[in-house]
């Protein structure tokens, strides 16, 4: 019988439809560097050149936000050493790769409770923020210290704060109360969502805005996601028949 569950083989084809906001789960770091008999933070700076490589990708083909989901606000249970390893990538990623973000276009964007983070990891974060202010390329969006579920209580709060009538909320005004609604309007929801490493869940990331989103879930682990695994999802995606509730194909 057929594996209904089974991903599609499909063919990429540049000249097809690119997502425009594409988000990632990177996760199996730990379990790349575990496999390899390495410390779990190896697993984490190999991940860090993964994203480097994966961003100059997504950029080059035309993506025009990447959402990365760099730390939730469920990872601050992991040991010590790693979270405050996890804290320090940030400072080195931005620290060294900004020259060439700028040199792409890319304008660095972050969602996520950033106030909570150690004062060197906001300071690079809202540096790399300044630095690429004015690109106007592809947004890399990074998630950092963020969890849906309570970017969904502070966009509540701050619209019973506003005194907004109960009818007056819609759609579009919680969107906009949301951490990316400093997004463009039409590239708020990510159209695809991948996940690495073989989990098939959400962890928390992006529930509202995923409402309609094409879901990709692959094996491979984040530090070994390359190019083509990129070009392998958006082949997944361009093979979709996407009906948003409806009956019209595509
Ligand atoms: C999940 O793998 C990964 C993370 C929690 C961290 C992701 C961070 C990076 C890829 C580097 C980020 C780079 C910048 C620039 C911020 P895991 O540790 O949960 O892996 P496991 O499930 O195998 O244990």
């Amino acid at each position: 019988m057929a594996n209904i569950f089974k991903q599609k083989e499909t063919t990429f084809n540049p000249e097809g439809y690119i997502p425009k906001h594409i988000a990632i789960i990177m996760d199996g770091n730990g379990r790349w560097a575990q496999k390899k008999l390495l410390p779990r933070i190896a697993g984490h700076k190999v991940g860090m050149d993964t994203v480097k490589k994966i961003t100059k990708s997504a950029s080059q083909l035309g993506v025009k936000v990447l959402t990365l989901y760099a730390f939730s606000t469920e990872n601050w249970k992991r040991p010590n050493d790693e979270v405050s390893f996890l804290m320090k990538l940030p400072v080195e990623f931005f620290d060294k790769f900004v020259p060439e973000l700028i040199k792409e276009n890319v304008r660095v964007n972050v969602i996520g409770y950033i106030d909570q983070l150690p004062t060197h990891t906001q300071d690079a974060v809202k540096r790399a923020v300044e630095q690429t202010k004015d690109n106007t390329g592809m947004i890399l969006n990074f998630a950092l210290n963020y969890g849906s579920r309570a970017e969904m209580i502070t966009a509540v709060q701050e619209i019973v704060k506003s005194g907004m009538k109960p009818e007056e909320v819609t759609e579009e005004v919680v969107s906009n109360y949301l951490m990316t609604g400093s997004l463009p309007k039409e590239l708020q929801d990510p159209e695809l969502v991948i996940r690495t490493s073989g989990e098939e869940r959400l962890s928390n990331f992006l529930l509202w805005q995923m409402a309609y989103s094409e879901l990709y879930f692959t094996d491979e682990y984040w530090p070994d996601f390359t190019q083509d695994s990129l070009k392998q999802a958006i082949a997944s995606f361009q093979s979709r028949n996407r009906r948003f509730g409806g009956i019209i194909n595509k």
